[in-house]
């Protein structure tokens, strides 16, 4: 299953996964095999359920892309539950299957910093408190903060649970890629405008082949979701042409 299949990295994906000869299942709110809103409750479940009655309750791989950039506080639940819980509901259908595998698309803007009291209350699946939060920062005019702290939020939800019961003891590696700047329409404003460009350039520097296509990310992507990924869980894998590698400096 490929969340987010309509458009850019989900989309991409996608068409790989099928050309390597796998059955994929798209999830997006138009143009997919099973069309759900990600950003509510209800939407996740019976994405979920739909997703189960296609496949008999046993599913090989999820791959979660969908999400929003910008300002608006519903980011934080598409981003963040929408991929989290999404993720729980099929836990078990992933259990079930014999070599079982899930990743999300988190960001290097993680290393950015981010509100931690709204990365707190995704992470205690409080969504309503995070959705005041995030309404709140939008008012004091924060609304930047929205979308690095959904995607730190993720990257730590994929630390914790890929050892939490169900995860790693029942044989399914978790992980998140962390892209730099990728040739989407979500990217389209911050490589058209000038000065988006500019200012994105400066916050995300991208030292190795600087702009990535879809490609870049869908690889990792499928790799992370093949049976050749055995040993690999918890990780973010940045794949962002030396971004994090430029903003954090060496390693201790
Ligand atoms: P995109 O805008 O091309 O695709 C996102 C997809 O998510 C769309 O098809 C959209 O319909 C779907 N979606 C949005 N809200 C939804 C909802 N409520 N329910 C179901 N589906 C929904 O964007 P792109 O670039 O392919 O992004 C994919 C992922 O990669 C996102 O999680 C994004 O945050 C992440 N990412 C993107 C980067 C970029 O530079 N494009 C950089 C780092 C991370």
């Amino acid at each position: 299953m490929v969340t987010g299949a309509a458009s850019g990295i989900g989309r991409c994906t996608a068409d790989l996964l099928r050309e390597r000869g796998d059955r994929v299942i798209g999830v997006d709110l138009r143009g997919t095999e099973v069309l759900a809103d990600l950003s509510t409750g209800d939407g996740r479940r019976a994405a979920a359920e739909a997703v189960l009655a296609r496949t008999g309750g046993t599913v090989d791989g999820v791959v979660t892309c969908a999400g929003l950039a910008g300002t608006d506080p519903r980011l934080v639940s598409v981003n963040y539950f929408g991929t989290t819980e999404l993720l729980a509901h099929l836990r078990p259908a992933l259990a079930a299957a014999p070599r079982p595998r899930a990743v999300a698309v988190s960001s290097v803007v993680v290393v950015h910093g981010c509100d931690e009291a709204l990365v707190e209350a995704c992470l205690s699946g409080a969504e309503a408190e995070a959705l005041a939060l995030a309404g709140r920062a939008v008012a004091e005019g924060r609304g930047r903060q929205l979308y690095p702290s959904s995607k730190a939020a993720l990257a730590r939800w994929v630390r914790r649970t890929c050892l939490a019961p169900g995860w790693a003891d029942a044989g399914i590696p978790l992980n998140a890629v962390g892209p730099g700047v990728v040739l989407t329409p979500m990217a389209a404003t911050a490589v058209t405008d000038e000065r988006t460009r500019r200012a994105r350039d400066a916050a995300v520097p991208m030292p190795l082949n600087h702009h990535q296509p879809p490609e870049s990310v869908a690889e990792v992507l499928a790799f992370l979701v093949s049976e050749a990924n055995s040993h690999i869980t918890g990780q973010l894998v940045y794949a962002d042409g030396g971004a994090e590698a430029t903003l954090r400096g060496p390693l201790a």
